[in-house]
């Protein structure tokens, strides 16, 4: 079965308003049709709104990088996933690492999270992923098949067909040590089993599932070659407008 490749930004907490507009300006006509590609930039909340105006009519889609579970009330500092779905924005991540550690969400918290986005016509990515000591010790497949039971608890399987899931090992973020292509392959294989096991090989083979963890223009067409990876989840690539461009170049 093809599914069709989704290529999304992670900015984390970087850039201003007037960054993000202008950087939304020099890309959004140079993105590959939508038909062939989902191109996501996931940038912070605030930023959101403006380049939202900024991108419309074009092939860019936009992601909020966290969302809660409750739509409204008082929850100070929380983005509502009513608001985010309001602007029309096609994605929220959730269960990032750093949401997971810094911020002590929890397995339980992301399912809320997934089931509150999709009640809002919004498409989650959640991601899962290993420590560098859970894959010394050869347990990143029930590390990674926990994380994605618990996320996905309680949905139904067209909802689960029509979601995201990104592989993150924690160990590759930001540090340059790439899991290498068939590492990821087998990793993203393990969460398609796990999805398989849940809901059956039709869900199993619709979801779409990432690689996230060092991915760059010099190495995303390895990955996107790999029966089970559908798309990459890109960090620090995708902070300058030549490299975040670059990484759809495998598309051509
Ligand atoms: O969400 C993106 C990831 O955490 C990967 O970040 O590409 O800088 O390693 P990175």
């Amino acid at each position: 079965m093809s599914r069709k490749p989704i290529i999304a930004g992670n900015w984390k907490m970087n850039k201003t308003v007037s960054e993000s507009e202008a950087f939304v300006e020099a890309v959004k006509n140079n993105i590959p049709s939508r038909d062939l590609v989902d191109t996501v930039i996931a940038a912070p909340a605030l930023l959101l709104a403006p380049m939202n105006t900024l991108r419309q009519g074009t092939d860019l889609q936009l992601s909020a990088e966290n969302a809660y579970f409750e739509n409204a009330g008082a929850f100070t500092g929380e983005t509502s996933p009513a608001a985010v779905a309001d602007l029309g924005i096609e994605y929220i991540v959730i269960g990032h690492s750093e949401r997971r550690e810094y911020f002590h969400e929890t397995d339980e918290d992301i399912n809320k999270k997934a089931k509150a986005i999709i009640a809002n016509g919004v498409t989650p990515i959640i991601c899962c992923g290993e420590t560098l000591e859970t894959y010394e010790a050869g347990k990143t497949a029930e590390w990674v098949e926990g994380q994605i039971t618990a996320a996905l608890k309680e949905l139904t399987p067209e909802q689960v067909s029509n979601l995201v899931i990104a592989y993150e090992p924690i160990w590759a973020i930001g540090t340059g040590k790439s899991a290498d292509a068939n590492t990821a392959d087998e990793t993203c294989g393990v969460v398609r089993t796990t999805v398989e096991k849940l809901y059956g090989k039709a869900v199993s083979e619709a979801v779409r599932i990432q690689y996230g963890g060092s991915v760059k223009p010099e190495n995303i067409a390895e990955y996107m070659a790999k029966e089970n990876v559908d798309g990459a989840l890109v960090g620090g690539a995708a902070l300058e407008v030549d490299s975040f461009l670059a990484l759809l170049d495998f598309v051509k």
